[in-house]
């Protein structure tokens, strides 16, 4: 039997949420040349599972900083991130405080603060 012309990669994704014991889900996603790895994570959220959870927001403009994750243990945009057709290890952000899958809130202290401030009643 001859191999499939379609070139697949597989993400390898830590899952869990705050405070809870994670583990690693592996999805195949086809491979397309020039495929980011947001382009494989949404894929996955379209066709094998919607409850990852994932950010992006400009998709591949790198404007607004909000895809970042841990991209084969570094620290990557994801929309930027190049896939490959291997397996590819995806996960949450380590110093920030984890929110669920590759989420993590990256609001910066200051910017909390001043929301907090400005929360106040007077
Ligand atoms: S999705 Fe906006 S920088 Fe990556």
């Amino acid at each position: 039997m001859a191999d499939s012309p379609i070139k697949k990669a597989t993400l390898h994704i830590r899952r869990g949420g705050a405070g809870a014991a994670s583990h690693f889900d592996d999805f195949e996603v086809p491979y397309e040349d020039g495929m980011s790895v947001l382009d494989a994570l949404r894929w996955i959220r379209v066709h094998l599972d919607s409850t990852l959870a994932i950010r992006y927001s400009c998709i591949n403009a790198n404007a607004c900083k909000t895809c970042m994750a841990l991209v084969d243990g570094e620290v990557e945009y994801t929309c930027i991130a190049k896939l490959a057709p291997k397996t590819v290890t995806v996960e949450p952000l380590p110093k920030r405080p984890l929110i669920r899958d590759l989420v993590t809130d990256i609001v910066p202290d200051e910017e909390k603060w001043a929301t907090l401030k400005n929360l106040e009643v007077k």
